[in-house]
């Protein structure tokens, strides 16, 4: 049971109440949310926002399967497992990239810091609990390489660029800028599936 309290409070990612180093205070909005905010400047956040509402893309290649009351506890932890890695190399990418822009980006990539911190203990704390039961470990998905998901972005923005649906010049920041808030949205939507799966026993 304690696993369980550790595991939802870890993947419901900490709600904050406000920001001090200069980044919008957000209410009560979660990390994730906030970060989504935070990782759009504002330049180009009438263009993200724009083609949100022309579609509802998530990160490709992840793990489809989804957990359901009628499933055996086993399979529903294997899939929450798998779900979590998912994430764990692109949380680097987002995090790496913010990084290198300089002090304006500490504080951010500092959150992305935490929250790759939080889910790698996630990823161990569902290992334990898949291990204590005596079930198998999925064996570790290559997950998807930063090439190949900037190259996905880059054609997604393009696609919608030639269709006229937004009007902006793609340069490599701002594939990278989508990609980040593609992970991020993409991890939001992902955490509440993960919920689900821990909730069955
Ligand atoms: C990281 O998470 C801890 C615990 O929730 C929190 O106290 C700290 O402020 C967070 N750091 C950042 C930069 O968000
Ligand atoms: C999370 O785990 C990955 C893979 O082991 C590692 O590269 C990354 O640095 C870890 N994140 C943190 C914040 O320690
Ligand atoms: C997703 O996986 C398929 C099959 O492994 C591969 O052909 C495809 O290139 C991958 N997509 C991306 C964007 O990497």
């Amino acid at each position: 049971m304690e696993a369980y309290k550790v595991l939802i409070a870890v993947i419901s990612i900490t709600a904050l109440s406000s920001f001090t180093h200069g980044a919008p205070s957000y209410g009560t909005a979660s990390t994730a949310q906030v970060l989504i905010n935070y990782v759009i400047p504002q330049t180009i956040k009438s263009a993200i926002k724009e083609y949100i509402q022309h579609s509802l893309v998530k990160m490709p290649n992840l793990t489809r399967q989804s957990c359901s009351s009628t499933q055996p506890l086993k399979d529903n932890l294997a899939i929450a497992y798998k779900k979590l890695l998912d994430f764990r190399s692109p949380l680097y990418m987002a995090f790496s990239y913010e990084e290198r822009q300089g002090p304006q980006h500490a504080h951010l990539a500092a959150m992305i810091k935490n929250t790759s911190y939080y889910l790698n203990g996630s990823i161990a704390v569902m290992q334990r609990l898949i291990t204590k039961r005596h079930f198998p470990v999925p064996s570790v998905q290559t997950s998807i390489s930063e090439t190949d998901l900037d190259h996905f972005c880059r054609g997604y923005l393009q696609s919608l660029v030639n269709n006229n649906l937004i009007s902006l010049v793609i340069t490599n920041d701002v594939v990278k800028i989508y990609r980040n808030y593609l992970i991020f949205y993409t991890l939001k939507a992902v955490n509440v599936e993960i919920s689900n799966c821990i909730s069955f026993k």
